[in-house]
């Protein structure tokens, strides 16, 4: 399975929950994490890991990745493709490579309304490959309903809202700074995380 993080929206959380899930699903399969990200964020998460993973990621920001996927990814079971929130084209080119659209959104007004962009994408796509999309609330603010709200707003897009959400967390970024997922951490958010990839898989 091919899934690609996608929205135009900076600092939702692509590269952290591409990481997050690139390594739980590394646990069973053999994964490769695509970061087609100039900026280079999973790289610099895995170049920054001191410790041992069975998890491969490599840089390819190419915009026609889709021509070029099966040759790369012919080896893994899993394929997760980080992209960048400002380049179309190369945004283009992951979801047309993939077989699932993983979109996180921040459960706040702002956040939603600019997710448009992204949706018009996908669905633009649609005339060359159905690929289906779905939304990941991430940064949930513990104990709200926030993020109940928040998928009630999402479904006008037409497309579905995971039933588990993120929460805001200082494990995130902790555990980021060195090259490590939440899942080697016992936390909430490693539940959270554990049940996303769940999820995720029943797709
Ligand atoms: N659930 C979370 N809890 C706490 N911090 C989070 C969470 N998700 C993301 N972050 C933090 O938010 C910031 C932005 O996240 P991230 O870099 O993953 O977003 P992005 O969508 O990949 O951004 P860009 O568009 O710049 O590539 C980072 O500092 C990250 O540690
Ligand atoms: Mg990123």
């Amino acid at each position: 399975m091919i899934y690609a993080l996608v929205s135009h929206k900076g600092g939702v959380g692509k590269s952290t929950l591409a990481t997050n899930i690139a390594f739980g699903l590394s646990k069973e399969s053999d994964v490769l994490l695509i970061d087609t990200d100039e900026q280079g964020s999973s790289l610099d998460w895995i170049n920054t890991r001191e410790e041992e993973t069975d998890l491969t990621v490599i840089g390819f920001p190419k915009k026609k990745i889709h021509k070029e996927i099966e040759k790369i990814s012919r080896a893994y079971e899993h394929v997760v493709i980080d992209t960048p929130s400002h380049s179309s084209s190369l945004v283009r080119g992951a979801i047309l490579a993939s077989d699932r659209v993983l979109i996180p959104v921040q459960p706040s007004p702002y956040d939603i309304w600019a997710v448009a962009e992204t949706v018009n994408l996908i669905e633009e796509i649609w005339d060359l490959k159905e690929v289906p999309a779905v939304f990941i609330i991430n940064r949930k603010i513990v104990n709200t309903v926030i993020g109940k709200d928040a998928s009630q707003i999402l479904n006008d897009y037409g497309l579905p809202v995971l039933n588990t959400h993120i929460c805001q967390r200082v494990i995130f970024p902790e555990s980021a700074s060195s090259g490590r997922s939440v899942l080697e951490f016992s936390s909430e958010a490693r539940l959270e995380v554990d049940d996303l990839i769940e999820e995720i898989k029943s797709l």
